[in-house]
C-alpha cells in the first residue's frame, strides 16, 4: 500500500484529483473505452470536497470529461428520505453531480428507502459486476479507521449490506444533524470491504489530527477487523493520500520511509 504524504489538505485534493483526471483520460484513450464506460466508485464526508471542486473546476474547463463514466458511491442511511439535505444522495447532487456532465442514468447511489434492503444491496453488487467492476474506488476512512460504513469488527470480506452505525460515529456524524447524535440514522446501506478491494485501483483520503489514530492503526498496525481499512494492505493497487496532520501518530520510521520512497509524488 502506498502512503503519499502532502503538506496540507488542499495539496492532498490536488494530488487526488489530478491522479483521477488522469486515470479517466489514460482509460479513454485507450481500447477498452469502446466497450465499457470508466467505472469511478465514490464517498460523502467532508475528505472529498476540495477534489469534487477540482474535478468540477477541471470538467467546466474541458481537462476531463464524466460523459463516459459510471459511478456507485459507497453508502447511503437507512430511512432518511432521498430529499434529505444530509441524505448521501442530496450530498452528492449539491457538492458534485449537479455541476459536471455525467448522464444521471450512469449514477449509481444504494436506496436506503428500498422496501427490501438486502435485495436492494445484492442488486447493487450485481450493477457493479455488470458495469465491468470499479475502475477505481476513492474513499475517506472514519475516525475508528472504518471505510465506507463498515464499523470495527466488520468482516473484511464484506460485501454490500445493512450496517448499525457505531455510537462513536452517530457522534461525529452529529454535526449534520443539529448536533444531536440521536438524529443521526442508526443504520446505513454499505458497500463491503471485500468490495471496494475488489476495485481495481483504490484511493483514500485521510486528513486531519482527528484521523492521526486511523492513519496509524492501518499502516502500522497490520491487517485487523479492529481497523477495515487496513485490509487495503492486501490490495495490490492501493493508496492512502493524506497530508501531514493526519501523520500526528506515525513512527518517524514510517514517516520517513513514505516521504522518502514517494518524495516524486509529493507536491510543492
Ligand atoms: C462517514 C462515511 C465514510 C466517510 C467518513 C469520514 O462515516 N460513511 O464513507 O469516509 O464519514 O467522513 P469525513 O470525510 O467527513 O471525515
Amino acid at each position: 500500500m502506498k502512503v503519499i504524504i502532502q503538506k496540507d489538505y488542499d495539496l492532498m485534493c490536488q494530488w487526488a484529483s489530478e491522479h483521477i483526471i488522469n486515470a479517466i483520460n489514460e482509460y479513454e484513450a485507450g481500447e477498452t473505452a469502446a466497450t465499457r464506460p470508466f467505472v469511478l466508485g465514490l464517498p460523502t464526508g467532508s475528505s472529498p470536497l476540495g477534489v469534487y471542486e477540482r474535478l468540477i473546476k477541471a470538467c467546466a474547463g474541458g481537462r476531463v470529461s464524466f460523459k463516459n463514466v459510471i459511478t456507485f458511491n459507497m453508502d447511503e442511511y437507512v430511512d432518511l428520505p432521498k430529499d434529505h439535505p444530509e441524505s448521501y444522495w442530496s450530498f452528492m447532487h449539491t457538492n458534485f453531480f449537479d455541476h459536471i456532465d455525467i448522464d444521471p442514468a450512469n449514477i449509481n447511489i444504494l436506496d436506503g428507502n428500498a422496501a427490501d434492503l438486502q435485495a436492494e444491496c445484492d442488486e447493487y453488487e450485481a450493477r457493479i459486476t455488470a458495469a465491468g467492476g470499479i475502475d477505481l474506488f476513492l474513499g475517506g476512512a472514519g475516525e475508528d479507521g472504518h471505510i465506507a460504513f463498515n464499523e470495527p469488527f466488520t468482516s473484511l470480506a464484506s460485501r454490500t449490506g445493512l450496517r448499525t452505525l457505531t455510537s462513536d460515529t452517530r457522534a461525529v456524524n452529529a454535526r449534520f444533524f443539529d448536533d444531536d447524535p440521536t438524529l443521526v440514522p442508526a443504520q446505513a446501506l454499505s458497500v463491503g470491504v471485500g468490495t471496494v478491494c475488489d476495485a481495481r485501483e483504490v484511493v483514500i483520503l485521510i486528513s486531519g489530527r482527528k484521523k492521526a489514530r486511523a492513519l496509524r492503526d492501518c499502516v502500522e498496525g497490520g491487517v485487523n477487523q479492529m481497523c477495515t481499512l487496513s485490509a487495503l494492505n492486501m490490495h495490490n493497487n492501493a493508496t492512502i493520500a493524506c497530508d501531514e496532520d493526519a501523520c500526528a501518530q506515525l513512527k518517524v520510521e514510517s514517516y520517513k520511509y513514505f516521504k522518502d520512497v514517494y518524495a516524486n509524488e509529493i507536491l510543492q
